[in-house]
């Protein structure tokens, strides 16, 4: 399968700021093993450094675009330090356009990206690529377990919910939280994306990376997406 993975910044580094390095090996560890047998992408977020660094730039008089553009460069050396982590199986470098990872991607090797342009996350990115690659699945990794009937953060009787019509999710997902830093647990760009697209995509808990592994061998978890 050609399989494209959103890691949320949010595993990558926890709510003060720091790297989670145990966690980052452990997921290099199930990586490469999807990798022995399925075709992988994989695209970071920004995480708690994008907020810290867009909410001073904002308090400095940036104007949105630019608060987005430090979040790209953010998210950008969270794919740096992944492809540290995966070393020889990974491309040595991320990437500025689409079609730069696209060629990239044909040498075989891990492709990781960041942020590409202000105006959305990194969501956006993932959706992009999917299309791009035609690829077989998406999996959205992020520190919950699904989409749920509201914040599982913020409301303890939140479900999860196992399927979700595509029509539906943008009534579950506020996709108008269109701020840098601040985008909603997915962006416009990516639902219109997806939407033309129909790229199978599941919304899981990364938190343990042996999730992602489950989803790949076709185990059911998470919140999958349907189409109309
Ligand atoms: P994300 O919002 O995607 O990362 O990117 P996150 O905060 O870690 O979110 P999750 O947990 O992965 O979903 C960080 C910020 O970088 C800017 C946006 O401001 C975004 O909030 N960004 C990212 C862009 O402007 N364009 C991109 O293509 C990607």
């Amino acid at each position: 399968m050609r399989i494209v993975i959103k890691v949320g910044g949010s595993l990558i580094q926890d709510k003060n700021g720091k790297i989670r390095i145990k966690y980052l090996k452990e997921l290099v560890k199930i990586l490469k093993k999807i990798k022995e047998n399925n075709e992988i992408a994989i695209i970071v977020g920004g995480g708690k450094s994008a907020r810290i660094y867009i909410t001073a730039a904002r308090e400095l008089g940036a104007p949105e675009a630019l608060s987005d553009e430090i979040g790209i460069e953010i998210a950008k050396i969270h794919a740096r330090l992944l492809i540290s982590a995966l070393g020889e199986v990974a491309y040595p470098k991320t990437f500025e356009s689409l079609s730069e990872a696209v060629s990239a991607f044909q040498s075989g090797k891990i492709i990781i990206l960041g942020g590409l342009q202000p105006g959305q996350s990194t969501n956006a990115v993932a959706s992009l690529l999917a299309e791009r690659l035609n690829a077989d699945l998406l999996i959205n990794a992020t520190d919950v377990a699904g989409v749920y009937t509201a914040d599982p953060k913020k409301d303890p009787s939140a479900k999860k919910i196992d399927e979700l019509n595509i029509s539906d999710f943008t009534k579950m997902v506020r996709l108008e939280k269109a701020k840098a830093g601040e985008y909603s647990l997915f962006d416009y760009v990516a639902y219109l994306i997806i939407k033309r697209s129909k790229v199978p995509i599941i919304f899981i808990s990364g938190e343990d990376p042996k999730n992602i592994l489950k989803i790949v061998n076709g185990e059911k978890l998470g919140t999958k997406i349907v189409y109309d």
